[in-house]
């Protein structure tokens, strides 16, 4: 099981949060600290960092990883979805720099136990936080066709969503699907019956493993993942200062998306449809983009940590 997690875009993180010793920094996604230890250290002697995540064994990790800097770190468990109430009950109204690096950690995804990964066999769970009631063990066993179908096509893209809930559910009339190898298998073995027969173009990605979609999709529904990057982008920039910057780490395109729509939204002084002959909205201009395009890992990082290589950095302002 790892235990570290290489922060992604380390260098560029610290270049746009600007860590210094007056400041109060969220790091809203800790995993394991990686980012959190760089934020920590170079905003010595008196930098403050809140440190949230869903997962209580991240939480242990970070906690151990990060003990020379314990008296200026508070960690907390909870959905960064509540980020402005968290902070709140922490007696802080608003902070310089708040960081989300989204996704699954490496101890998340190396730990069969947890079952995010098809590569080791595991139970059906992805929940990040373990006290959630549902996981994807409920989500592939108890749902209709439809619903199956719409997780794998609007989460993960998937081609063969329909081939691959009917061979779902066909097994399942049989037993129960409770491992990632047996879902594992049961998508290849759809793969395997229509790429040979299939004429139509490669799909996006093509080369990587028939599972991939599929696993993602069902991680976004058992943590409404996208639903609480909305919740909490919103949650994040009230609670920023003037001049205090939200860098988020997103990998994959209906994260990137959200990201993007919800900073555009908020660089704007008026959102009323177009041709409204006078301001209605009451919206008001909160932030300044950073970067237009998103921002990649160079080669060497991706090569060093090939993990890296789908993430993308957006970063804001507030004004
Ligand atoms: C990619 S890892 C973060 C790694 C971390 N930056 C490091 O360097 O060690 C993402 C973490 O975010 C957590 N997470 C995902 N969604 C969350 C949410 N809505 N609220 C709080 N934590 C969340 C996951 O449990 C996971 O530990």
């Amino acid at each position: 099981m790892s235990e570290t997690h290489i922060p992604v875009l380390r260098n560029e993180i610290l270049d746009f949060i600007k860590p210094k010793p007056e400041g109060v920094y969220v790091d809203a996604t800790i995993g394991l600290g990686g980012h959190s230890h760089w934020i920590l250290k170079k905003s010595q002697p008196s930098g403050r960092l809140i440190g949230i995540d869903r997962d209580v064994n991240a939480l242990a990790i970070a906690k151990k990883r990060l003990l020379p800097f314990k008296d200026r770190l508070k960690l907390v468990h909870g959905n960064f979805a509540q980020l402005q109430r968290i902070l709140e009950s922490q007696g802080i109204s608003k902070v310089d720099g708040i960081l989300m690096d989204l996704g699954v950690s490496s101890l998340q995804l190396d730990s069969p136990e947890r079952g995010f990964s098809f590569q080791h066999s595991g139970p059906l769970d992805m929940r990040m936080d373990t006290q959630m009631s549902i996981s994807a063990y409920q989500i592939i066993n108890e749902s209709s066709s439809e619903r199956l179908t719409k997780i794998f096509k609007e989460y993960g893209e998937e081609r063969f969503s329909k081939q691959i809930t009917q061979q779902i559910i066909s097994v399942r009339d049989e037993q129960q699907i409770s491992t990632t190898k047996q879902l594992a298998e049961i998508i290849e073995k759809v793969y395997s019956r229509y790429t040979k027969r299939s004429k139509k173009s490669p799909q996006k990605g093509k080369g990587i493993h028939p599972a991939t979609r599929v696993f993602q999709s069902l991680r976004i529904e058992v943590n409404s993942e996208l639903k609480n990057l909305t919740l909490g982008l919103e949650s994040a920039i009230p609670v920023l200062k003037f001049g205090g910057s939200v860098c988020v780490i997103s990998f994959h395109s209906l994260e990137d998306r959200i990201v993007k729509h919800t900073f555009r939204k908020h660089a704007k002084s008026c959102i009323c449809p177009p041709n409204t002959p006078v301001c209605i909205c009451e919206h008001k201009k909160s932030l300044d983009i950073v970067t237009n395009r998103p921002m990649m890992p160079l080669t060497s990082e991706i090569e060093a940590n090939p993990r890296s290589r789908s993430a993308k950095l957006r970063v804001a302002i507030k004004v």
